[in-house]
């Protein structure tokens, strides 16, 4: 359920406007295939085999409410991007303009690995254009249209990268606004969030609203975005929530006839509990939907990624961890784990994955308080982020092989894929093996199988 193709400057439709509306005539769908990511070539489209920007354009990749994208290339780089070019009525508009082309701007200066990263915007012949990096492969939306509903390892594995980009952007000032499915594109598992072009500054928030006008998808819209109130990130978290949902039960929260019930159902109905659609699930994930879902900003988790973890914990009682049969003898010691410095996801990831009648977890802030601990618990794990400091992770992990305590505990260093070069040094200094975050349950539990045996983790 989508905006009609011509919203926007050229044809937003006001929040008023919407509601006294009859529902037909205000919302029209999209006929085109355009979240497919295995659109058609379009034959009729002048544009391919033309030059814009400095780009050669290729071939259409998808098309969506704004516009077309293509797959083109640069001219003097040679580099394959993936070139948005908007419909003519978004150029009209001045305001729209200077906020297209401020917003290109911002988006591109955030440097995360689950956001696409936008290598150039402009206007050229009369249009806005954004070239940004292509993505080969699909997006969630083609996904949860094939799969229908994801199980929820494979959603928190996908969803918590989308999370760390969003908290990422709210921490640069920058609500995305329009989180949905058909904007996680995905290769292979990797996930990129996009179309950071609806997102606004925050602090700008109430002067863009003036017009009454917003741009998004009401399947995942936050209560206070639809009546053009104030946002922030919390906005997203409720985005990302109708996401989770929709990856869940296999359609969105609120399913209606009418664009008007959904929007109706976002400001004053309770969402329906995920147990009473998929029963398999567990009925701990009512209260987190429920409460990624509320109505009112300040009743929603603060962050993505303490919804994320939520959801983790929540449903990660099914990991094959949990079975009668594989609990060890009452009398076996717990085996110690020490997590260092790490993200607060890491360590609700690691606290959810690892059975408390089998591990004892303690928590490290930073790094003397690593070797403390390690000195004084010995335990047979050591979780180590590489962005830990006093002292850092590289001394931590050489002060713990040096200590007859902890000199054969097995050391895992965590990093994102861009610091590859921090565990390389944590390698060099004695580290095991590494977790690449974000990480989800299910890799946390294969490595400390690899590591401890299977004895402790199996089913
Ligand atoms: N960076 C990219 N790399 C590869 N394909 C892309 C990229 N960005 C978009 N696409 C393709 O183009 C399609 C249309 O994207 P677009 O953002 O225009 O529309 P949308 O997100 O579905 O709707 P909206 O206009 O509301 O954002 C996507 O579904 C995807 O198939
Ligand atoms: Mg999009």
């Amino acid at each position: 359920m989508t905006w009609s193709s011509s919203r926007g400057p050229g044809g937003s439709i006001a929040v008023e406007e919407m509601l006294t509306r009859p529902a037909q005539d205000s919302i029209h769908r999209r006929d085109t295939d355009h979240g497919s990511g295995t659109v058609a070539p379009v034959a009729s489209d002048l544009r391919v085999g033309t030059r814009m920007a400095g780009y050669d354009i290729k071939s259409v990749a998808g098309r969506g409410g704004m516009g077309v994208v293509y797959r083109a290339e640069h001219v003097h780089l040679g580099r394959t991007v993936a070139l948005k070019v908007l419909l003519p009525g978004f150029a009209d508009s001045g305001d729209f303009r200077e906020r297209f082309l401020r917003e290109s701007r911002t988006a591109a200066a955030i440097n995360h690995p689950n956001i696409i990263t936008v290598y150039d915007a402009g206007e050229a012949d009369g249009l806005l254009y954004i070239a940004m990096q292509y993505v080969e492969g699909t997006d969630l939306a083609t996904l949860l249209r094939g799969a229908g509903e994801l199980e929820p390892p494979e959603a928190v594995f996908l969803l918590e990268q989308v999370a760390s980009a969003l908290d990422a952007a709210h921490k640069h000032g920058v609500v995305h606004r329009d989180v949905k499915p058909e904007n996680i594109l995905m290769a292979g598992n990797h996930c990129y969030l996009t179309d950071f072009g609806a997102g606004k500054r925050i602090s700008s928030e109430r002067s863009l609203t003036a017009h009454g006008q917003f741009v998004g998808t009401i399947d995942y819209m936050a209560p206070e975005q639809i009546e053009g109130g104030a946002i922030d990130g919390r906005a997203d978290v409720y985005a990302l929530g109708c996401v989770l949902y929709h990856a869940f039960a296999g359609r969105p929260p609120f399913e209606k006839d009418s664009e008007v019930s959904v929007i109706y159902a976002h400001l004053h109905e309770p969402v329906r509990p995920l147990s009473s659609l998929q029963p398999e699930l567990p009925a701990r994930l009512d209260p987190v939907l429920a409460r990624a879902l509320a109505k009112r900003p300040g009743d929603r988790y603060a962050t993505c990624c303490e919804l994320i973890a939520a959801v983790e914990a929540a449903t990660s009682e099914g990991a094959p961890h949990t079975t009668e049969d594989s609990v060890e003898p009452a009398a076996a010691p717990a085996t110690k784990v020490l997590v260092v410095g790490a993200a607060p996801v890491a360590k609700a990831i690691v606290r959810a994955t690892l059975p408390p009648d089998r591990f004892e977890i303690f928590d490290a802030p930073h790094g003397a308080a690593a070797l403390e601990l390690g000195r004084q618990q010995r335990p047979a794990l050591v979780l180590l982020d590489a962005s830990t400091s006093g002292p850092s992770a590289v001394e931590v992990c050489s002060g713990l092989r040096a200590d007859p305590a902890t000199a054969s505990t097995k050391i895992v260093g965590m990093a994102t894929r861009e610091s590859r070069d921090d565990l390389r040094a944590l390698s060099a200094a004695g580290a095991d093996d590494c977790l690449v975050t974000p990480f989800s349950s299910l890799q946390v539990l294969y490595k400390v199988r690899d590591l401890l045996g299977p004895a402790l983790v199996s089913d």
